[in-house]
């Protein structure tokens, strides 16, 4: 006969940090993510392999809005200075996603980088393969970057050393904390668009592949105005006007949680629900369950519907969906404003996965 047993505090409880769901990175082994003779030998980029450098204590200011400059609308349409001859680009679906080979990013000149970000604005997310981007100095990787808008600082993510401005994702060699939380959880996906609770959240947004596993570890992204568009027009009416609230407060404490560290302490920010992209004028659904909490104006169990609803439509629409399969020197450029992502922890090997960030901000999402 079963009998019950009081557990206290249930172990699905690991601190509270609500709809918050983490797939921790933190803690490694620094001495084994640089010994060549490990099992999965060493990183190949250890000026990127991440710190704390604010153990110190110091809490970094608050961000101020600024005013966002669009590079995509001055963008030649026909691409002349990006796709040049002997570049291939293919799409990876019909409706989101394509792959470039024969460019190197880091070469582009302010027109390149103008039509790149219109191409991305279009596609929503290009892989560009064989690029030179993590071998460059980290600060040369960053002047890519900055050409988009102001460089975003995460503010509980590790960074290489002295660049902030690095975001990091490093599960290291042997890591099992993928495996501990499927412990507890089904699956690995969790949709979002980053840093969605600042006011100016990211536009055009790089990573770039350190190491990966052979197989695993592919990122899905999600076309978020095409799942604007697929509402009927008369759903489409409801949502207009609508805001939501976006949190960065559980992020923190999750850190926190897990004895990292918040160099910047947390926000909300207010957002339209469908925001329009400057560049192609497209409309597109921007709530994502990772950071948007509740809408302005309904009660909870109306917030939570109509959220819930919205999150379903994004998860299960596998038609506008592409699946970003990694590889050494792949470049990812994404519109965090017209799409969300997940990572996949799908592999249990401990093979090490090192990808970086570098995250332009945008313009404070409007709705016209
Ligand atoms: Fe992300």
């Amino acid at each position: 006969m079963a009998t019950s047993t009081q557990v206290n505090p249930p172990p699905f409880q690991k601190g509270s940090v609500g709809a918050y769901k983490e797939l921790a990175y933190g803690k490694y082994d620094k001495e084994r993510e640089l010994d060549l003779a490990a099992k999965f030998g060493a990183a190949s980029y250890p000026n990127y392999l991440p710190v704390w450098d604010n153990e110190n204590g110091e809490v970094y200011k608050p961000l101020t809005p600024f005013e966002h400059y669009e590079h995509g609308k001055d963008a030649d349409p026909t691409f002349p200075n990006l796709l040049k001859d002997g570049t291939t680009i293919e799409d990876i679906t019909a409706s989101i996603g394509a792959e470039v080979k024969g460019i190197q990013l880091s070469q582009l000149n302010d027109a390149g980088k103008d039509e790149l970000a219109l191409l991305v604005a279009q596609k929503k997310v290009v892989a560009f393969r064989d690029q030179d981007l993590a071998s460059l100095p980290i600060e040369k990787a960053l002047d890519l970057g900055r050409y988009f808008g102001r460089l975003h600082i995460h503010p509980t993510s590790g960074a290489p050393a002295g660049y902030p401005e690095v975001h990091l994702v490093h599960r290291a060699a042997e890591d099992k904390s993928g495996l501990e939380f499927l412990n507890s959880r089904t699956n690995s996906v969790a949709w979002h668009s980053d840093v969605t609770y600042e006011q100016n959240p990211p536009g055009t947004t790089f990573l770039y592949a350190l190491d990966v596993p052979k197989a695993g570890g592919d990122t899905l992204f999600v076309n978020q105005a095409k799942a604007y568009e697929r509402l009927s027009p008369a759903f489409r009416e409801r949502l207009a006007g609508l805001q939501a609230v976006h949190s960065g407060y559980e992020q923190a404490t999750a850190a926190q949680n897990r004895g990292s560290f918040v160099r910047r302490n947390p926000v909300s920010s207010i957002h339209p629900v469908v925001r329009t992209h400057p560049a192609t004028g497209e409309k597109a659904l921007f709530v994502n369950p990772q950071f948007t909490r509740y809408i302005v104006g309904f009660k909870q169990e109306e917030s939570e519907y109509l959220l819930k609803f919205l999150y379903d439509h994004i998860a299960l629409s596998a038609d506008i969906q592409a699946r970003v399969r990694w590889q050494p020197g792949t470049v990812v450029v994404w519109d965090n404003r017209v799409t969300a992502h997940s990572a996949l922890v799908d592999w249990d090997d401990g093979q090490r996965r090192h990808i970086a960030r570098i995250t332009p901000q945008a313009e404070r999402p409007t709705e016209s």
